[in-house]
C-alpha cells in the first residue's frame, strides 16, 4: 500500500469524527504487517477527558481483532475536516503506538499539499515500554 493510498484512507476516516466541541476532525488510516488497514477517527466527550482520539480508535479496534503487528500509520485533520496543517500525534497516542510497535514504525502525515513521514523513535524518543520494567 503506498503512502498517498493510505492518507486517502486517513481522510476517509476522518468524515467519521464525532467532534461536537473542537470541531477539530482527525483520520487515521493504520496499516498492518500483513496489508490490513484499520480505520479511527477522533470520539469527543461532553466531559472532554474521555475523548478518544483518531489513531488510538483505529489501535484499540485492531488490537481488538486479534492484530499485534504494524507497519504504519497514516494521519490527517483539520478544522471542520479541512486539512490545512500537519495533524501530528499527541503524546498519549505516541506512547499507545510504542505500545505495539517499535522505534521503526512509520507516521504518515498530510498537510494538505505535502506528505510528511517520521519514524516511531523520531517522534517518541527514549519511550517508556513494557522492556523497561524488567530488571
Ligand atoms: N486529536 C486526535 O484525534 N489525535 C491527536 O493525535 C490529537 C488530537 C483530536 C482530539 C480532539 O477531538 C481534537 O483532536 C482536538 O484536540
Amino acid at each position: 500500500m503506498t503512502r498517498e493510498a493510505l492518507v486517502s484512507l486517513a481522510c476517509e476516516a476522518m468524515t467519521r469524527a464525532y467532534t461536537p466541541y473542537s470541531h477539530f476532525q482527525v483520520g487515521a488510516a493504520l496499516l498492518t504487517k500483513a496489508g490490513k488497514v484499520y480505520q479511527g477517527c477522533n470520539i469527543e466527550n461532553a466531559a472532554y477527558t474521555p475523548t478518544n482520539c483518531a489513531e488510538r480508535t483505529a489501535f484499540f479496534r485492531a488490537v481488538y481483532e486479534g492484530e499485534r503487528d504494524f507497519a504504519a500509520i497514516a494521519v490527517v485533520g483539520g478544522l471542520n475536516g479541512v486539512v490545512k496543517g500537519y495533524a501530528a500525534p499527541c503524546g498519549v497516542c505516541r506512547q499507545v503506538m510504542r505500545e505495539f510497535c517499535g522505534e521503526d514504525f512509520l507516521i504518515h502525515l498530510w498537510d494538505g499539499r505535502e506528505y510528511r513521514t517520521l519514524t516511531l523513535g523520531e517522534l517518541l524518543p527514549l519511550g517508556f515500554t513494557g522492556a523497561d520494567m524488567i530488571p
